[in-house]
């Protein structure tokens, strides 16, 4: 046998370390200029203190499992890509506040209690298409997240300084949302944190149903609070885990539970496209005892699917798997009935999470940004509405998002299974980067306040209205 194959075997029997995937072959790894900088940088890492602990990891498996069997709703959802810059206390407050504000409208109307998962403090590294873009006419090598290199075009070096500039702005991101939680943000006696005001015109038809949303909450009030099992009073983080020296860095071994858990976050997921059955990432994964997350998307095949709920949840442990499909509209009915009927078969307690945004991506012409059409003017460039004026980003149209959740809440449905879960891109700032929704907006409105550096998220309006549709798909 050639020796770089047998070195791709490993199996669920075969032992497991932090450092077994290291022979395998693993994708989307950054390569560094000074690989001793690098290695430098992990060993502080692995010295400096946990973000979360093992207790906290535990709870939230415990509350996913509760979520697998249909008692409770998992709402995960924060940026693409959170920025370094964006670190800032005004930005985590509004996310926060959107995702809380959703689950009290899908808590309220769905009849169910909802459990908050934030892609945030260490949703850093993103996987790419390809190695090089082109920016200005110039090839520079491909944006990886802030934990690898920097949006601007002369920073796309990767640089190992930044995994500890990540985990300082996780930890103060934890930090912010620690003491928002126990400062009572999320405590429903302070009602002035869950304003869900929103303009006469914005709120349409939902108008009715925000002052119902109101009224309940002042009778909750009176009698003193939400029963335990509506409470909101949890946080939880999660992050694909992509950069694998990273994450094993921040993988401990906790010796009352005798296992190693990855203690930057509380839960971690491997996207679409690294989680290859004999690569690396599922050879880290399998041996972590946080809940994980496996994305799926069309390409996914029952017998893949067999071979990595083996390998990922081999004790079929209630609440350690959430596969969160991603297909694209339009294209679950080919490919989901078969992958439920495979963890069925497979006997694993699996929670089935609908993530809408990545097979809805599209790539549009739009206008310059306002600052950037300042900066054009300034270097004496082209009149408004002159075509090299124009730029391409990606965008998602909330028709497409909420056709997803309706395909696959009924396909669920019909085939004697649930979806207990949801994955979104949003942010709580005011952004024009998903079209659609009540505010209507379209292409050319996509340049007023289009800021993501990766992905388009759906923003506050378009959150909340999209958290009135869902409560309403899983009542029914
Ligand atoms: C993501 O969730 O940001 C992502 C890249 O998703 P996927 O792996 O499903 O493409
Ligand atoms: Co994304």
């Amino acid at each position: 046998m050639n020796p770089e194959t047998a070195n791709m075997t490993s199996s669920p029997m075969t032992p497991w370390s932090p450092d077994s995937w290291r022979g395998l072959p693993a994708a989307q790894q950054p390569v560094y200029r000074d690989p001793a900088a690098v290695v430098a940088v992990l060993a502080e890492l692995c010295e400096l203190p946990s973000l979360v602990v093992a207790e906290e990891v535990d709870f939230l498996q415990r509350l996913l499992a509760e979520a697998a069997e249909g008692k409770r709703f998992l709402l995960q959802g924060g940026d693409c890509a959170e920025a370094f810059a964006d670190c800032r206390g005004s930005i985590i407050q509004d996310k926060m506040r959107v995702l809380l504000q959703m689950s009290l409208l899908i808590t309220h109307g769905g009849r169910t209690g909802v459990i908050h998962l934030g892609r945030i403090a260490g949703q850093y590294a993103k996987p790419r298409s390809g190695l090089t873009e082109t920016v200005n006419g110039q090839e520079v090598p491909v944006y990886r997240g802030d934990l690898i290199n920097g949006l601007a075009p002369d920073q796309r070096e990767a640089d190992p300084r930044r995994l500890l500039d990540a985990y300082y702005r996780a930890a103060a991101t934890l930090n912010h949302l620690r003491a928002l939680m126990d400062g009572g943000f999320a405590d429903l006696h302070h009602p002035e944190h869950w304003d869900l005001s929103w303009s006469r015109e914005d709120a349409g038809h939902y108008l009715e149903t925000l002052d119902q949303v109101r009224n309940s909450m002042d009778f909750i009030q009176r009698l003193g609070g939400l029963p335990e099992h509506l409470r909101t009073g949890e946080m939880f983080t999660s992050h694909e885990a992509l950069h694998l020296p990273f994450e094993t860095a921040m993988t401990r071994f906790v010796p009352e539970q005798g296992r190693h858990y990855n203690l930057g976050a509380h839960f971690v997921w491997v996207g679409e496209r690294t989680r290859q059955l004999e690569g690396a990432h599922l050879e880290y994964l399998r041996g972590i005892a946080n809940p994980i997350g496996l994305k799926v998307g069309a390409s996914m095949t029952p017998d893949t699917l067999r071979v990595a709920l083996s390998k990922l949840d081999p004790d079929r442990k209630p609440g350690r798997l959430t596969l969160i499909t991603r297909f694209g509209a339009g294209r679950a009915e080919a490919v989901l009935p078969a992958l439920i009927e495979t963890a069925r078969a497979e006997g694993h307690p699996v929670l089935w999470s609908c993530d809408p945004m990545h097979g809805n991506g599209r790539t549009v012409m739009t206008g310059l940004s306002p600052e950037q059409e300042a900066e054009g003017h300034r270097a004496g460039g082209a009149a408004r509405g002159d075509s090299r004026m124009m730029r391409e980003v990606k965008t998602r149209a909330f028709g497409d998002i909420l056709q997803e959740l309706q395909e696959v809440a009924t396909l669920h449905r019909a085939h004697g299974s649930r979806m207990g879960a949801v994955h979104f891109e949003l942010t709580g700032e005011p952004v024009t980067e998903c079209t659609g929704g009540m505010e209507g907006l379209d292409e050319a409105g996509l340049q007023r306040a289009y800021r993501s550096g990766c992905d388009p998220r759906l923003n506050r309006s378009q959150s909340l209205e999209m958290a009135f549709l869902i409560a309403q798909m899983i009542r029914e």
